[in-house]
């Protein structure tokens, strides 16, 4: 098993294996001794595979266990599921010793992180992530929250968890197209942040799901970029924006799609976008710009969209990374380099434009 251990406001472990979560009861017990209580908050996909195997592990540990399972899908992220969420644990009579689980993937462990850090003004949270996505991503770092019809993302909390446990077995039964879009998020660590991993990614040749090694290695070497950003800057004020790689044009995307287009997919696309405009705006050499889109491609992902620069920016304005009127724009200089360069609409637009 390996441990990435996240400084942050809290300081906490994420523990990275083939059967992680059989640590997960003894690891509860030894962090919160005063919990009697826990709720696993969960999907329709995930809780049939994984439920019981986590609250066998939790009761064993002394818990009482009652669980929240969601309809799977972006569309359920929303401030109902969050008020079902905390009557449940009302009606159960949780304390603020009690604390939740966070069993799925990104929706779920943001969902989960939003209503721990709302009880009670605040309660444990220890998120499970089950996708590849929420591995190396959402369920590190304490960015919690849920959609609203204007945008992603745009109610939240930091709250960071208590612990983070990854277990690399659970990856098996993530469906292609999941595990794809994870693969974009893990892109862009390498882009922004890390050579090595793009070595790594580039030599493993477009596959490193069936090895169970390679695959545990780079989701380690994903946390570990991100637990490096994360205790540098916490609160997204400086370090954390250039994580928001493709993200600009990709929120817009996967809005503009109703939330049926998925996360992963949408960023590809969004970093496809910005490589481009990168090289028109001479702040990219062509070559590395094309061994960066031969990468998305060697993991089937998107490079492009029928999106307009136009509503790339009217959607950008309205996004929760605008700070007064400027919007901070995510580049690459060169493989694994990122820079954070602050636009107002007219200039975001004429970067975008060919
Ligand atoms: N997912 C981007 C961040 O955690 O800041």
């Amino acid at each position: 098993m390996r441990t990435v251990n996240v400084r942050a406001s809290r300081e906490y472990n994420v523990l990275i294996g083939k059967d992680a979560v059989t640590a997960l009861g003894s690891e509860t017990a030894k962090l919160c001794p005063a919990a009697l209580k826990a709720l696993i908050v969960s999907e329709t996909n995930v809780a049939p595979l994984y439920l019981d195997k986590v609250r066998n592990s939790l009761e064993e540990a002394g818990l009482n266990v009652i669980d929240y399972v969601f309809e799977a899908g972006e569309q359920n992220k929303n401030i109902n599921e969050i008020a079902g969420m905390w009557n449940r644990m009302a009606e159960a009579g949780f304390t603020r010793t009690d604390l939740v689980i966070g069993l799925g993937g990104g929706v779920t462990t943001d969902m989960a992180g939003f209503a721990a850090s709302t009880f009670l003004r605040g309660i444990n949270v220890i998120q499970i992530p089950t996708s590849l996505l929420a591995m190396v991503d959402a369920s590190v770092g304490g960015k919690t929250g849920i959609d609203i019809p204007k945008g992603k993302n745009q109610v939240g909390a930091f709250w960071q968890p208590l612990l983070v446990v990854e277990d690399i077995s659970f990856l098996k039964t993530l469906p292609d197209e999941v595990f794809t879009e994870g693969m974009g998020e893990v892109i862009k660590h390498a882009f922004i942040m890390d050579t090595e991993l793009f070595d790594k990614l580039q030599n493993a040749g477009g596959n490193i799901r069936d090895d169970e090694d390679l695959l545990e290695e780079i989701v380690y070497m994903n946390v570990a970029d991100k637990a490096r950003v994360v205790n540098e800057d916490e609160n997204d004020n400086g370090l954390r924006q250039t994580l928001n790689f493709g993200h600009t044009a990709g929120h817009v995307i996967e809005r503009d799609s109703g939330y049926t287009k998925p996360h992963g997919i949408c960023v590809a696309k969004g970093m496809g976008i910005i490589i481009d405009a990168c090289v028109r705006a001479g702040t990219l050499d062509e070559n590395e710009a094309k061994k960066m889109k031969d990468l998305l491609k060697l993991y089937k992902l998107p490079t492009e969209d029928e999106i307009t620069p136009e509503q790339i920016v009217s959607g950008a304005m309205n996004d929760k990374k605008k700070r007064g009127d400027t919007l901070s724009v995510i580049l690459v200089n060169k493989i694994g380099k990122a820079e954070i360069r602050k636009m107002t609409a007219e200039e975001f637009l004429k970067f975008l434009s060919v």
